[in-house]
C-alpha cells in the first residue's frame, strides 16, 4: 500500500488505516534494536514546515525522518520570510526548489495542508491544519489503544473537553468509526458540535459517559481558537468537565487514559489523574515516533526491501 499526501483520515478506507497502523507496528520493533535506524528514505529530503507552534508533533517527526535515515530540514515560521508577507504557495515553492520529496506541514487554516498538496509536487503530511484534522495524531492515539487493548472493533471510546475547536477529536472519530469503535463525545454542549451521519453518542454528564468506558482521551481548550466565551469560567468547566479521581471511579478499573498534549494540568485533568497507572500519556508519543515513520514510508512510495537494517 502506498499513498501520495496524507491529508485526513476521513478520506482513508479502514484497509488504509489499518495498514498503516501494522507498518507503524514493524517501526516500533525498530525502537528495540541496537541502531534505532534503517536506511529506508536514504536519499530523500523531509521538510518540517510549521506555521504554529508545537513539540511533539515537529520532534517525533524530526526523529521519525531521521530514524528512516532521510534528510531533514525544520522550518518556522517565525524568523523567516512569511513574516515579510511571502505566501504560504511561494514559501512551499522556495522550499521545493531545495528539493523536497515529503513536506510535513502545520497551519493555522482548515484547508491548508490541502490546498498545499495541489501546488506541489513533494508529498504532503498534515500536522494539524486549524480545526479540520491531525491525521498522525489520530493514528498514533488507535495504535495507543491497539497496543493495551488488542482491538479497535467494539472498543467504548469517550472524547471529553473542546471538540468543536480540536483537529485532533476529528482525526479521531473518523478513525475510530472507521476501525468500528463506539465513540461518545463529552463536554459543555457549546463546545460539542453535532456530526451529522456520522454515529457518536453526545453525552454531557461525564461520569455516565465514563460508566463503561474503555479508553477516555482528554482535549484541553483550545483558547487560540476562540472567538467567544463558551462557558462561564474555567472553574465551572474543571468542575463539570476536568477529570479527576472522583470521576473516575465512575469507570472501568482498566480505563485507558489519553492526552495528546500540551496537558492543562488542574483545568480538563489532574495532576494524580494525569500520573496514575492508566495513563499512557508518555507512551503515545512515543508510539508517535513509529506511526510518523509509517506515514514517511507510505507516501515516499519506497519499497520494502528498503526496510532492512542488516
Ligand atoms: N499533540 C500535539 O499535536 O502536540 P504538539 O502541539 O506539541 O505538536
Amino acid at each position: 500500500m502506498a499513498f501520495k499526501h496524507l491529508l485526513g483520515l476521513e478520506e482513508l478506507s479502514k484497509t488504509d488505516i489499518e495498514s498503516i497502523l501494522t507498518s507503524a507496528k514493524s517501526f516500533k520493533e525498530v525502537f528495540t534494536r541496537s541502531v534505532k535506524k534503517v536506511p529506508a528514505l536514504i536519499g530523500k529530503t523531509v521538510v518540517n514546515l510549521f506555521f504554529e507552534p508545537s513539540t511533539r508533533t515537529r520532534t517525533s517527526f524530526e526523529l521519525a525522518a531521521k530514524r528512516l535515515s532521510a534528510d531533514v530540514i525544520n522550518f518556522t515560521a517565525s524568523g523567516s520570510s512569511v513574516s515579510k508577507g511571502e505566501t504560504l504557495i511561494d514559501t512551499a515553492k522556495t522550499i521545493e526548489a531545495l528539493a523536497s520529496d515529503i513536506i510535513v506541514m502545520r497551519h493555522s487554516e482548515s484547508g491548508a495542508a490541502s490546498l498545499l498538496s495541489k501546488n506541489v509536487r513533494s508529498s504532503v503530511v498534515n500536522a494539524g491544519d486549524g480545526m479540520h484534522e491531525h491525521p498522525t495524531q489520530g493514528l498514533l492515539d488507535m495504535f495507543t489503544m491497539l497496543e493495551h487493548k488488542g482491538r479497535i472493533e467494539g472498543l467504548n471510546v469517550v472524547i471529553v473537553g473542546d471538540i468543536l475547536h480540536s483537529r485532533v477529536a476529528r482525526s479521531n472519530i473518523y478513525g475510530l468509526i472507521k476501525l468500528g469503535a463506539n465513540v461518545t463525545l463529552c463536554g459543555p454542549p457549546t463546545l460539542v458540535p453535532s456530526f451529522s451521519g456520522l454515529p457518536v453518542r453526545i453525552e454531557y454528564d461525564l461520569t455516565k459517559a465514563l460508566e463503561n468506558a474503555d479508553v477516555v482521551n482528554i482535549l484541553r481548550i483550545q483558547r487560540e481558537r476562540m472567538d467567544a466565551n463558551y462557558f462561564p469560567s474555567l472553574r465551572e468547566y474543571t468542575k463539570f468537565f476536568g477529570l479527576t479521581t472522583d470521576k473516575l471511579a465512575h469507570a472501568p478499573k482498566d480505563i485507558l487514559i489519553m492526552h495528546p498534549g500540551p496537558m492543562n494540568r488542574g483545568v480538563e485533568i489532574a495532576h494524580e489523574v494525569a500520573d496514575c497507572k492508566n495513563s499512557v500519556i508518555t507512551e503515545q508519543v512515543t508510539n508517535g515516533v513509529a506511526v510518523r515513520m509509517a506515514v514517511l514510508f507510505l507516501v515516499s512510495g519506497a519499497k520494502e526491501k528498503n526496510f532492512e537494517t542488516d
